[in-house]
């Protein structure tokens, strides 16, 4: 059975480790997914985009296939389906009603008014189905799913106002942090971080997490981030993967053999990243 970010992430809040967000894209990618966190004894969020449960069929066929999955693949660990960067009320009241277990409301483009207001929508709705809320302020920088846009630094009475008038679960605040991989090493506001975590006291959430090195994460979790978001790495070794099945090859037609290599190489991605968030044997 699905469950909520609530408990995991400030389990992880108290603990000092971060539950990883692992974005997914088709059945092979949450079979992978699942797999992982289940032979780190991990729990683990399950992130859809708007863009990858339209690819998918919409989020009944992603609800379904997962839920599926925590049977037919015996998942004991806590698995939470979470809608990654909801654009509206609406988007996030269909992925509830599918069954995911908790949404993003990312209204950070508008102002911080507007932002809270309509996060209080959604968390009110989401409260009534059981289900947990993440909320933006400031912008993540980069590219995700054609969605562009630039560095913009969360403020921290923005930040407070946020966690306090909306209540939301855990809260994006962005600090330089970006979507794709990153040009040299990410620059982020650790001052401002320290600064929310200890303004706030909520979960904090650590997009972009692609391509971070490992002493920067560290920090980050020091700081107050539970919940690390990885999607552009996954990415990428299975299409490496996938390539060099086929460049050395030259007789697969079979998808499934075409695809393996691409998934166990999330796996192993997705348990090494486990391990570096410290969340491997805290199910
Ligand atoms: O919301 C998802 C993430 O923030 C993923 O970022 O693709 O840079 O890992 P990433
Ligand atoms: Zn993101």
């Amino acid at each position: 059975r699905l469950v909520s970010m609530t408990d995991m992430l400030n389990k992880a809040l108290e603990g000092k480790y971060a539950v990883g967000q692992f974005n997914i894209n088709n059945l092979e990618w949450t079979q992978a997914v699942l797999q992982a966190a289940q032979e780190e004894k991990s729990p683990v969020i399950l992130g859809v985009s708007e863009g990858a449960a339209k690819y998918m069929g919409g989020h009944l066929v992603v609800a379904a296939m997962t839920n599926a999955l925590l049977e037919t693949m015996d998942i004991t660990v806590p698995v939470a389906l979470h809608l990654d960067h909801g654009t509206s009320f609406e988007s996030c009241k269909s992925a509830i009603d599918a069954g995911y277990s908790s949404v993003m409301i990312d209204k950070s483009h508008y102002p911080i008014d507007e932002n809270i207001a309509q996060t209080k929508l959604v968390v009110e709705y989401a409260k009534s189905k059981g289900a947990s809320v993440e909320a933006e302020v400031g912008t993540v920088g980069g590219t995700e799913d054609g969605i562009t846009g630039g560095i913009q630094y969360a403020n921290p009475a923005e930040c407070l106002r946020m966690t306090t008038e909306a209540g939301i679960d855990a809260l994006a605040a962005a600090l330089g942090s970006v979507h794709g991989p990153y040009s040299g090493e990410p620059v982020l506001g650790f001052d401002e971080m320290k600064e929310i975590s200890e303004l706030t006291h909520k979960p904090l959430v650590l997009h972009g997490g692609s391509g971070i090195p490992e002493h920067q994460v560290k920090k980050a979790i020091e700081f107050g981030h539970s919940k690390i978001n990885v999607n552009t790495e996954c990415q990428q070794v299975f299409t490496a993967a996938v390539r060099e099945k086929l460049a050395t090859d030259a007789n697969v037609y079979d998808p499934r053999k075409v695809i393996g290599p691409g998934k166990e190489a999330i796996v192993a991605v997705v348990k090494e990243r486990m391990q570096v968030f410290g969340s491997s044997n805290k199910a």
